[in-house]
């Protein structure tokens, strides 16, 4: 397949469906309404271990409008294998099963849903269930389960984590200059705008048709399947708008299993809409309490590196943070040795939260590096390129495309990193102390098979459909591009379906992989209707296009034109005249997983901040942030950037806003709101900057991408922690960097030890 051209492609076009979602005309998955749907609401247990003794149901039953009660005594019968509630995301382990039995494994699990004629009833009597447990003393608190911790005998992925090389400890102890620091990170929670919900509607024939916020409609469809034990056709899952989700919406969550529940069992239409509150009661990165040990040479050159991790884990499955991988891809050290580490805790499983793994993992390594370059007395930017790798090492494979050295240039020219002072405390503004830090960012660079089809009707519109999700990335329109660049037509001739498990099977909307894989597939389908639009040109009579193959066209404005000679054109609606059939192709599109595995893939960053410390008041604030990304062929410049500049204000979220406290005594997340729960609003979000470097990739897929969703976040927190270090000269090694930890701290001694 030639590569594609790009008169659409790589512009700025504005979202397709930006139109429907600021007119309220794009419906999400708890505003679908149906005919005598009912409303359930979520009783939430209020331990974190033990068991349900008993429930009295009574009071709410007695409410005027309730129908019904579900809970582990009384619900429709569901699967008991572990086995089938586990999905396509889901870590090593037994997956939890909802309103199973008696057990309570985490605060917050759902004991029971009551059901009513209206959401306001459901929620007044799910007050009036009363629930009598047997309470057992739970244990939340990582710190104290360190002695407990395992390398989990299952990885998640291959490479995880990859192997030693070298000798470590033995470079460790020869190099001259050697630093050991422990860096630690929060539990954080997702917080998408739109909170979860589902709406299940019960059809007279017994099918189920289920809208429900998730990233991953085929995932859920299966997951329901399996466990109420539903042939596939009895049962639909739709998501076609999606506000937010950041990995929370990978794993089927519970309000899918307790609207598909209540529905089967009630025969009715249900709806199920968490709370914010009970938006903490699922999936969460993991806290992380990771130790790095570098040893260097005197002229900054990395002689070894170690990386150690340790993050919690649910008592039922073995989620792995992939935490420390990067930490050995990122610089070159022949001397290098990763391992992570598990311990349980009475919590919910973690998952995947935007960049699992490397927003954490780079973080801390990002920080070593900067103290690293203080102990060495260079430049922080100098020492990264003094350790530039052209290698993945981890692999034992060169990058199939690596434009990192770019993203150093152009991120350092245009945050004015020349400027910089090299002592900490040496820049103020008033009574503002100003610091300037910076980090590199990696991320992967995937590609998985993915369905899709291309349906162009005789009109000349083209339909593209896919099972895929867009979860506020810019999937529908930048897949609009592909098929209208592909065809030649105006974007308002191509329309997008998308979110819908009866479509083309896609994988899951994460991993930053989407465009990637699903892009190819649409590409690829689109390229089909090319060939066989040309055959039916060429039989035409008089034909300017006799004997053209692909690669002599052109497809553009509405025409396939010959390349070098713009007189032999011919009209698209020439070629479809008297057509009656649409022309449709259907594929799966593989990667070629011979290339791929001749060359690492990784996405790269160099990200820039400036931090002010207003000295009268404690006020820290980050105002400005460059991120220049390397990640192959962009898209389209506008949704690309939003993606990453979104991505920053994570990272700065996760630099000095985000933390999910526990109280330990309850086992229990106690700032489950936006009051306590601190995102970054407009007024902690000042400058920032995104630019992409050219970077030609050309093994991974035919477009050329590489994916730019999570790289955004990855190497932000490091860069502003950087950034406060030489503002104040306050080293902050656990996140996120609150001003209680800024005030009162003296400055810690800096020098490194003697190897
Ligand atoms: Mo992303 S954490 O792969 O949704």
């Amino acid at each position: 397949m030639t590569l594609i051209s790009t008169n659409t492609i790589g512009k700025p076009v504005s979202r397709v469906d930006g139109p429907a979602k600021v007119t309220g005309q794009a419906k999400y998955a708890a505003e679908f309404n149906v005919p005598g749907l009912a409303h359930g609401f979520v009783v939430s247990s209020t331990i974190a271990k033990g068991r349900i003794k008993k429930i009295d149901r009574s009071a709410a039953i007695a409410v005027p409008g309730v129908i019904a009660v579900l809970a582990h005594d009384n619900r429709p019968d569901v699967a008991s294998e572990h086995e089938k509630y586990t999905d396509a995301t889901a870590p090593p382990g037994l997956p939890w099963r909802p309103l199973y039995d008696e057990e309570i494994f985490f605060s917050g699990q759902p004991v029971a849903l009551v059901v009513a004629e209206e959401f306001e009833v459901a929620r007044f009597a799910a007050t009036l269930v009363g629930i009598e447990y047997e309470a057992e003393e739970a244990i939340t608190d990582l710190d104290t389960q360190l002695d407990k911790a395992f390398s989990p005998p299952k990885k998640r992925l291959p490479g995880w984590d990859p192997d030693p090389r070298g000798d470590v400890d033995k470079a460790l102890s020869r190099a001259p200059i050697h630093i050991q620091r422990t860096y630690r990170t929060p539990i954080e929670h997702h917080n998408p705008m739109e909170n979860f919900g589902c709406t299940a509607v019960w059809e007279d024939d017994g099918r189920l048709i289920v809208y429900d916020k998730t990233q991953g409609a085929p995932n859920c469809h299966k997951y329901l399947c399996n466990i109420f034990g539903l042939a596939k056709e009895k049962v639909r899952v739709l998501s076609p708008y999606v506000g937010g989700a950041f990995g929370a919406g990978l794993r089927p969550n519970y309000e899918l299993f307790l609207a598909a529940l209540a529905a089967i069992g009630l025969k009715r239409s249900v709806r199920v809409a968490l709370t914010r509150a009970q938006m903490f009661t699922i999936g969460y990165r993991p806290k992380t309490i990771q130790t790095l040990s570098l040893g260097a040479d005197q002229d900054g050159s990395l002689v070894a590196l170690k990386h150690e991790a340790i993050t919690n884990a649910s008592r039922f499955e073995d989620y792995q943070e992939p935490t420390v991988p990067w930490t050995g891809a990122l610089y070159r050290c022949d001397d290098s040795a990763v391992s992570s580490k598990l311990a349980r805790v009475d919590l919910f499983t973690p998952c995947d939260m935007r960049a699992p793994g490397g927003a954490v993992g780079v973080y801390a390594i990002e920080c070593a590096m900067d103290e690293l370059s203080y102990a060495v007395g260079i430049d922080p930017l100098e020492l990264r390129l003094r350790n530039y790798s052209e290698m993945d090492q981890n692999e034992g494979k060169p990058f199939g495309s690596k434009a990192l050295k770019d993203c150093y240039h152009w991120g350092a020219e245009r945050f004015g990193w020349s400027k910089r002072k090299p002592e900490p405390r040496s820049m103020r503004e008033g009574r503002e102390l100003v610091g300037y830090g910076m980090a590199t960012g990696i991320w992967e660079g995937l590609r998985v098979p993915a369905s899709a089809r291309a349906t162009l009707a005789p009109d000349g519109t083209l339909e593209i459909a896919s099972a895929t999700a867009d979860i506020g990335t810019g999937t529908y329109t930048i897949l609009t591009q592909i098929g209208a660049e592909m065809l030649g037509l105006p974007l308002d001739k191509v329309k997008v379906k998308i979110g819908d498990s009866d479509l083309p099977p896609a994988p899951v909307e994460g991993g930053s992989w989407t465009a990637a894989s699903v892009g190819s597939a649409v590409m690829e389908a689109c390229d089909c209707i090319r060939k066989e639009l040309l055959e039916r040109a060429g039989k035409l009579k008089n034909t300017p296009l006799d004997g053209a193959e692909l690669a002599d066209v052109t497809f553009v404005d509405g025409e396939i034109r010959m390349n070098g000679d713009p007189s032999r054109r011919l009209p698209l609606s020439e070629v479809l005249q008297g057509a009656n059939e649409p022309i449709t192709s259907e594929l799966t599109s593989m990667p070629d997983w011979k290339t791929l595995r001749r060359y690492s893939h990784k996405v790269h960053s160099a990200v820039f901040a400036e931090v002010r410390l207003d000295e009268v008041l404690g006020m820290l604030r980050v105002a400005r942030v460059v991120s220049a990304v390397a990640a192959g062929r962009i898209l389209n410049a506008k949704t690309a950037h939003s993606q990453v500049m979104g991505a920053v204000v994570g990272g700065i979220g996760m630099a000095l806003h985000e933390e999910t406290v526990i109280d330990h005594r309850y086992g229990r997340f106690i700032n489950h709101n936006f009051a306590e729960y601190h995102v970054p609003v407009n007024a902690d979000i000042h400058d920032i900057d995104v630019i992409f470097v050219d970077e030609l990739e050309s093994h991974l897929n035919p477009l050329g991408v590489k994916g730019v969703g999570e790289i955004g976040i990855v190497g932000t927190a490091a860069a502003i922690a950087n950034a406060v270090y030489h503002a104040t000269g306050v080293r902050v090694r656990d996140l996120p960097i609150t001003i209680d930890k800024l005030l009162g701290l003296r400055p810690p001694r800096e020098t490194a030890s003697a190897g």
